[in-house]
């Protein structure tokens, strides 16, 4: 699966965000058509995004657009407006069923089968951000061999149960780590939740090291002063992969010599351990470094 370190929305009907987005090397550009986008600016959103596919070089980045919700009354407009100028895949936000995700997928097909494209050529991610999406996480997760990731959206998801949000986030801990979890048991990435305040880098990198922390391997992104720390934190450093390869290197060795467990630096290493080690390996790859 493609490297989403950062993934960076910005209101579709902004085509001057858009081109920046396309100059910034970010891994995803997640074009909006949703609550970035007022309500009298949905049809210019959808106009101004299929000109941007049609028109720009989004170079490596990724050309995502974030549809709204399935139910909401606009969602056939977003795709029947954007799914001509095929996109590398949509968003779909406040999600809260198996079957909304089986509906865009449908979509999907009948356009690639319409325009003659490959099977399965546009990716689907969902937003998980309400109660009812996190008690429903193992049938979204599994509901379609389309979707890649789940993003994890605090802001909503605490509107919706009626959080108070706080710097701590112990509020959304538990939603948080589920994501992640039901991600990891079904194979997705996980993309972790925004961080508001765009202008505390600090902020920033201590909220994205503690997703990473939590096994989420990207995070989404409102500035483009957010692309490099983000990106930065999410790509194993140099003295990781080192240490990775030792682990996995010394690991197999033991292995070869009958031994499961040992010791590397004074530290004991058996099978979890070699198992982080690889995860540390996949996202460099991913990223590009090894
Ligand atoms: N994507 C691409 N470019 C962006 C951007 C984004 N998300 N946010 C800001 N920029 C651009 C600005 O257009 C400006 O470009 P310029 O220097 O060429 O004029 C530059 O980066 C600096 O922007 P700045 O003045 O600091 O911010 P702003 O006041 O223009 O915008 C926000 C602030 C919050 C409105 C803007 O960052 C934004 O729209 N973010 C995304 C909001 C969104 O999509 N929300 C829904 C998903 S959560
Ligand atoms: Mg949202």
């Amino acid at each position: 699966m493609r490297a989403r370190r950062a993934l960076l929305y910005m209101p579709g009907d902004d085509l001057h965000k858009v081109e920046k987005a396309t100059t910034l090397g970010v891994d995803t550009i997640c074009m909006d058509i949703e609550d970035g986008v007022a309500l009298n600016r949905k049809a210019e959103a959808r106009a101004t995004i299929a000109h941007a596919l049609q028109t720009l070089n989004f170079g490596r980045s990724e050309r995502l657009v974030r549809i709204n919700p399935v139910g909401s009354g606009l969602e056939e407009d977003d795709l029947q407006a954007i799914l001509p100028h095929h996109p590398d895949g949509f968003v779909i936000p406040k999600v809260r069923s198996a079957g909304q995700v089986h509906w865009v997928s449908e979509q999907l097909a009948q356009a690639e089968w319409a325009h003659g494209w490959p099977e399965r050529d546009m990716v689907l991610i969902a937003l998980i951000e309400n109660a009812r999406a996190i008690v429903n996480l193992a049938e979204i997760a599994g509901s379609d061999p389309r979707l890649q990731a789940l993003i994890f959206g605090a802001e909503d998801l605490a509107g919706d149960i009626g959080a108070i949000r706080t710097r701590e986030g112990r509020e959304i801990h538990y939603a948080r780590s589920a994501v992640v979890t039901y991600a990891a048991a079904f194979g997705l990435q996980a993309i972790d939740m925004v961080f508001m305040d765009i202008r505390d880098t600090e902020g920033l990198c201590v909220e994205s090291l503690q997703g990473a922390q939590l096994g989420y391997s990207g995070k989404q992104i409102i500035h483009p002063n957010q692309v490099v720390p983000v990106q930065e934190t999410f790509t194993p450093s140099d003295e990781a992969i080192a240490q990775a390869r030792r682990v996995v290197e010394a690991a197999a060795q033991h292995q070869a010599a009958g031994q499961g467990a040992f010791t590397l630096d004074g530290m004991m290493v058996d099978a979890p351990v070699v198992k982080t080690a690889e995860w540390v390996l996949e996202r460099a790859r991913a990223a590009g470094k090894v």
